[in-house]
């Protein structure tokens, strides 16, 4: 059964990481962990965006849940490029560590608008909502550009 595997697997991967929680920090799953963090971004920007632009007959629950997850996630960027994080199976440039205070910068415009988006989503104001989510959509393009091997976003 399909929820009995994924709890398996799950279980498995909460004891590997007991096992070897006293062993050195584990780079290739902090980059998976960065991946999936970028990926859940994406995914939560394309239902916020989709909430937002289609009449879907959803309820507001909706739109302050995405706003929320994408928003808190997006306060996390800047912590989710340690030193150590350089390399393996990654498509982050050297640039990252090689320029931290402009890799800072462009993590700390996302992160603002993600501390804006969970408010607008606290508040109900979709016009800041909107705002929000549009600048953030800009910074995350900015950022990789400049700092991720991709030829498109
Ligand atoms: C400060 C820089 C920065 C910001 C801001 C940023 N990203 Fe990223 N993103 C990266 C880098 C670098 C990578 C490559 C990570 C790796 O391969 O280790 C990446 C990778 C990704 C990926 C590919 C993940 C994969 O499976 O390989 C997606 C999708 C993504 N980002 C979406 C987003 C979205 C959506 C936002 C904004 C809400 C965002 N990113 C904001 C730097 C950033």
């Amino acid at each position: 059964m399909r929820v009995g595997r994924i709890s398996r697997a799950f279980a498995a991967a909460v004891g590997a990481v007991i096992l070897f929680a006293a062993a050195a920090a584990d780079q290739q799953g902090l980059i998976d962990y960065r991946k999936d963090v970028m990926l859940s971004m994406a995914a939560h920007l394309s239902a916020l965006t989709e909430l937002l632009t289609v009449d879907l007959d959803l309820d507001e629950d909706h739109v302050e849940a995405q706003a929320t997850s994408l928003g808190l996630n997006a306060q996390l960027v800047s912590s989710l490029f340690p030193p150590e994080s350089d390399q393996g199976d990654t498509s982050a440039l050297p640039g990252i560590w090689q320029r931290p205070e402009q890799f800072l910068a462009r993590a700390e415009a996302a992160e603002r608008e993600g501390r804006n988006l969970v408010a607008a989503a606290e508040s109900g104001d979709r016009e800041f909502m909107v705002q929000s989510l549009s600048r953030l959509a800009d910074a995350c393009r900015n950022c990789h550009r400049e700092f991720r091997f991709e030829e498109e976003d």
